[in-house]
């Protein structure tokens, strides 16, 4: 791939087109995961392709596990609970993806041998603090840990169930927490501030793990009883939302455009940014809804709006639209009037400190915007913005979603823009520039 890729034109309009994008990250992984512990051979279609979850099924793959995996079908043959088979001092290496990491060291607290578990550089800088704290508490042994990776985990047999409580609203920690409970025996407990729910729909409907769920006000309270094994499955795994989002920010803000996405899982706590769009104007419908194996699906159709107004966004939308801030902060610039965001203090520990990266592109581009403490960003949008200078985003950790918003920044807006590291698109979404030029736009 090309060093940048260089955009100086606004994308053409485009009308009545209809698109696929790639398989769900967050139920891709956990599909690979869940599968690697089931009994017996589980199949996934439409599993994404991407660096992130190629990462997991090779660490899934150093542990023992067989697995085939082409574009149509990823066949895995599960090892059963606490059954992965390897050599001495093993190395996984996860890349980018905490995901893959957060959930994959709980998969290993019983680990007979020590292994090491790393990533690359950005993945060097997350906290990994966050899981290790519970799982300490369930009695797994960690070496020479600083807080982040590489870290070293040497399981035990003789771990207890924890009561947890999860106050950040992050599925990673909740799900780290839920997967380490499926190896140890008794109840397990956790209230957590609600956050995308995949694990609890996969644990009751697919792997029918012996879970409660109770939905409180504040706070969802989550029971497992766990060291039972569960059998293998059948997974076709649905588009992913934060992917869509790149597609649904490109039409609202593209003149006389309109775009039909299809097959997205709209599980409602992922949908955050749609509901966002829709109260600052926009009119986004989902069409075709469906349910399966417990995770809504539907198409998506999306329009382009002249009108967009400002938004002091409510907190509470923030777990649900976690992934797509840089994009809200996008349409912001553009709708009339002062938007808000608040209590994001989450982002700056993402792939790369994206509420940084948000407030440093709007700058770029002229926006008036200030930061909001050190969790927030206030941005005077202006429904008249063009842009017309010279723009280059580079050094920015290769954060997949930091590359993909200044394509669409680009293509919206104007300028001539330069974007570095373009195979940063490899950790979540390859086919996005493919897919930009389908709708008909030259890029260089
Ligand atoms: C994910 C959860 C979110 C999200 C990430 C994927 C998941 O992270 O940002 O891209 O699959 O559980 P947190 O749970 O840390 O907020």
């Amino acid at each position: 791939m090309k060093k940048f890729v260089n955009i100086k034109k606004k994308i053409n309009n485009f009308k009545n087109k209809s698109i696929k994008v790639s398989g769900d990250k967050s139920l891709s992984i956990r599909f690979a995961i869940l599968a690697a512990l089931a009994k017996g051979k589980s199949k996934a279609i439409n599993l994404l392709n991407s660096e992130d979850v190629i990462n997991t099924l090779s660490a899934l793959k150093k542990l023992g596990v067989s697995i085939k995996n082409n574009k149509k079908i990823c066949e895995i043959e599960g090892r059963g609970l606490n059954g992965f088979k390897y050599k001495n001092s093993l190395t996984l290496d996860v890349g980018n993806s905490a995901t893959a990491a957060r959930l994959l060291i709980a998969t290993l607290i019983r680990s007979k041998k020590t292994i090491k578990v790393t990533g690359d550089n950005s993945l060097k800088k997350r906290d990994m603090k966050r899981i290790i704290e519970p799982l300490n508490n369930f009695g797994v042994k960690f070496k020479k840990n600083s807080g982040t990776l590489p870290l070293w985990i040497k399981g035990s047999d003789s771990l207890k169930p924890i009561n947890y409580v999860e106050l950040r609203g992050s599925a990673q920690c909740k799900s780290a927490v839920m997967i380490a409970a499926l190896n140890i025996k008794g109840k397990t407990k956790l209230k957590c501030v609600p956050s995308r729910n995949h694990s609890e729909i996969m644990f009751k409907n697919i792997l029918k793990v012996p879970i409660k769920i109770k939905k409180q006000k504040k706070f969802d309270l989550i029971e497992i009883n766990g060291g039972k094994n569960f059998k293998s499955f059948n997974y076709k795994i649905p588009g992913d939302i934060s992917s869509a989002s790149f597609f649904i920010v490109l039409t609202l803000l593209s003149k006389n455009s309109n775009l039909l996405i299809k097959d997205i899982n709209i599980n409602p706590t992922r949908t955050g940014i749609i509901s966002i769009l829709n109260m600052m104007g926009a009119k986004i419908k989902f069409i075709n809804k469906k349910i399966y194996k417990g995770e809504k699906v539907s198409d998506i159709f999306v329009k382009n709006i002249k009108k967009l107004r400002s938004i002091k966004l409510s907190p509470a939308y923030n777990s649900s639209a976690i992934d797509e801030f840089l994009l809200i902060f996008l349409v912001a610039s553009v709708a009339k009037g002062v938007s808000e965001f608040k209590q994001l203090q989450e982002l700056n520990k993402k792939e790369s400190k994206r509420l940084d990266w948000g407030f440093k592109i709007l700058k770029m581009m002229g926006v008036k915007t200030t930061k909001i403490g050190n969790h927030g960003i206030k941005i005077w949008g202006n429904p008249n913005l063009q842009l017309h200078d010279n723009y280059k985003i580079k050094h920015y950790l290769k954060d997949h979603r930091v590359f993909m918003v200044s394509v669409i920044a680009a293509l919206t807006l104007g300028g001539n823009w330069k974007i570095y590291n373009p195979e940063s698109i490899n950790t979540s979404f390859p086919s996005f520039l493919k897919i930009i030029k389908k709708l008909n736009k030259p890029l260089n």
